[in-house]
């Protein structure tokens, strides 16, 4: 890690989500057995790393983000004969396999925090943050919470546990109890788990919430126990005081002398100056993280309200971070992953007559910013939201924590909430893999844990390999030219047309090859009003999914452009 030139600045992502990616048991969960059944489709893409969200021994209660074991794998998934099978499956493809670290809290059912719950006077009591009730208060009546923190799924960030007669702390579910990193034991002992991932041959780490692991020890109450999840003023505890401290003290104890491993951190509500000094490689902390800007973009002050995304802000925001990270530090780059509605759906418009382009063209500008991009599952064959109907459809603890708040408790009407949960709920990205339009789209052969989208008998990867104009293999040739034209990787960024609502454009210069990026995020012909209009449309063009524009730069409804110059250098 962080040698002059890290592997990973040229390298894109492809994130799993195993037990919506392949099932190979058939009981309607996907698995192991299934993920290695089709490397072939991941190493045709190009990709060089694959990012495996969590296969360890877990209650489910959060899909596996809440870990009873570290050290295993759950039967669901599998076991470690299977898991060491499909790691020399990857490496035998030239792909790296990146786990997912969730020690920001383990599960309820971990053995840590058994103990830790059995006695105040435990060993591991001290391992999770057990507070008594507020000063005066009568223990677990309402308002008698040691702070007034809310739960990322709904709810006080602390539950009551009448065996002690104290509160612990869970920033998500009560099944996610917080680990306390203040206890250097915590520290070692997700340390030496670390290393043992390491030592068996991952590539390195996705680390979950890792900005929410240092709260400030005198727990004050927030400014509002407001609705925004993670607002950037959350009382203590995102990027608290010793993040940074936590993190360095990690990339010494672990990353140390090795240098070829991945690490990003996800980070709900980093800041850009925060994020520099988290992945500058000269403080030796993280490699890059996942900011959460662009994807709030589209929050608006009342959750149950959809904020139609305007152009212009994600352009200022993206922009914001490319010039940010310019010196120091480094960006990922993603428009979709597990806990977000599908880019296509959101971003782009998947009717019939748009979805393959503007598919593409999303693809497109994400992949020409700076930055290591990450393809979430499916993303690659176009994969939309789906028709929800009722609350019943979801599996997502979010959605139905969300629900059963704003509904039942706040009196919300249901098919204003529902409205919302359709357009940005967790689980439009986590219908199963839709491989073929057989019934359960050749997913699994039982019954699938959460419903294939209709849709999968248009959209699957067995008719896209056969159709060199499927977004599949744009996908693949996008991918390629990351690998094969630099100024992808190292190019400076300059953004264009800031105030235009209707285009994406930038340029990408290196030395004296320079990159003109434009993507047409309408469904209307739109001239792309440049300097120099005539001058690239002469010029070599690289990538589009359309008919090459008129002279004038005049580009088809979601088209996308990617033109190549040399200029004086
Ligand atoms: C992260 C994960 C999300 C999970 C949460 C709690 O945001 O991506 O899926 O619910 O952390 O672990």
């Amino acid at each position: 890690m962080q040698t002059m030139d890290p592997w990973w600045k040229s390298a894109v992502v492809y994130q799993i989500y195993p037990r919506s990616f392949a099932d190979a048991d058939g009981d309607g969960v996907g698995d192991l057995r299934g993920i290695i059944a089709h490397l072939d489709h991941l190493a045709g893409l190009g990709v060089d790393v694959i990012w495996l969200s969590p296969i360890y021994p877990s209650p489910q209660d959060d899909n596996g983000y809440d870990i009873s074991d570290y050290q295993d794998i759950d039967p669901l998934f599998g076991d470690l004969d299977v898991f060491d099978e499909l790691l020399a499956g990857v490496h035998a493809r030239g792909m790296k396999l990146v786990m997912d670290l969730v020690v920001n809290h383990s599960s309820d059912e971990h053995p840590w925090f058994l103990e830790s719950r059995s006695d105040k006077a435990s060993p591991k009591r001290d391992w999770y943050w057990w507070r008594p009730a507020r000063e005066g208060m009568e223990p677990g009546t309402p308002g008698a919470e040691p702070t007034n923190w809310t739960a990322a799924f709904g709810g006080s960030a602390w539950e009551f546990d009448d065996k002690t007669g104290e509160y612990y702390l869970h920033l998500f579910s009560r099944k996610q109890p917080d680990l306390n990193w203040e206890n250097e034991e915590v520290r070692q002992a997700v340390h030496t788990m670390m290393r043992w991932w390491l030592d068996r041959g991952v590539d390195g780490f996705r680390m979950d919430v890792i900005n929410l692991i240092s709260k400030d020890t005198a727990l004050p109450d927030g400014p509002v126990a407001g609705t925004a999840v993670f607002p950037e003023s959350a009382a203590g505890y995102v990027n608290g005081p010793r993040v940074h401290e936590f993190l360095h003290e990690m990339h010494e104890e672990v990353f140390a002398g090795r240098d070829a491993v991945l690490t990003v951190g996800e980070m709900p509500g980093v800041t850009i100056e925060e994020a520099v000094r988290f992945t500058d490689p000269r403080r030796r902390e993280l490699d890059m993280v996942f900011q959460f800007d662009h994807v709030w973009a589209d929050r608006g002050d009342d959750p149950w309200q959809l904020v139609p995304l305007k152009l212009t802000r994600l352009k200022a925001i993206l922009g914001r971070w490319q010039a940010g990270l310019a010196e120091h530090g480094w960006n990922s780059l993603y428009w979709n992953n597990h806990d977000q509605p599908r880019a296509v759906s959101r971003y782009g418009d998947d009717s019939p007559a748009h979805r393959v382009a503007s598919a593409k063209m999303l693809g497109t500008v994400l992949h020409m910013h700076r930055g290591t991009p990450y393809v979430y599952q499916g993303e690659e064959l176009g994969m939309t939201n789906y028709p929800f109907e009722t609350i019943a459809d979801f599996r997502d603890i979010e959605s139905l924590g969300q629900y059963a708040e704003a509904v039942e408790r706040d009196g919300r009407s249901p098919e204003e909430v529902l409205t919302v949960l359709r357009a940005r709920g967790r689980d439009n990205a986590r219908t199963p893999m839709q491989w073929d339009a057989s019934p359960h789209a050749g997913f699994t052969t039982g019954r699938p844990w959460l419903a294939v989208n209709p849709n999968h008998t248009r959209i699957n990867a067995a008719a896209q390999r056969d159709d060199p104009d499927s977004t599949y293999h744009y996908y693949r040739r996008l991918i390629a030219l990351r690998h094969t034209e630099p100024a992808v990787v190292d190019g400076d960024f300059t953004m264009l047309l800031p105030h235009d609502e209707r285009l994406y454009a930038f340029t990408r210069r290196l030395g004296a090859t320079e990159l003109l990026v434009i993507g047409n995020f309408t469904g209307r012909r739109v001239r792309a009003e440049i300097e120099d209009a005539a001058a690239w449309s002469s010029a070599e063009l690289l990538l589009t999914n359309e008919a090459a524009p008129s002279a004038d730069l005049t580009l088809a409804p979601w088209q996308a452009v990617v033109y190549r110059r040399t200029v004086e250098a």
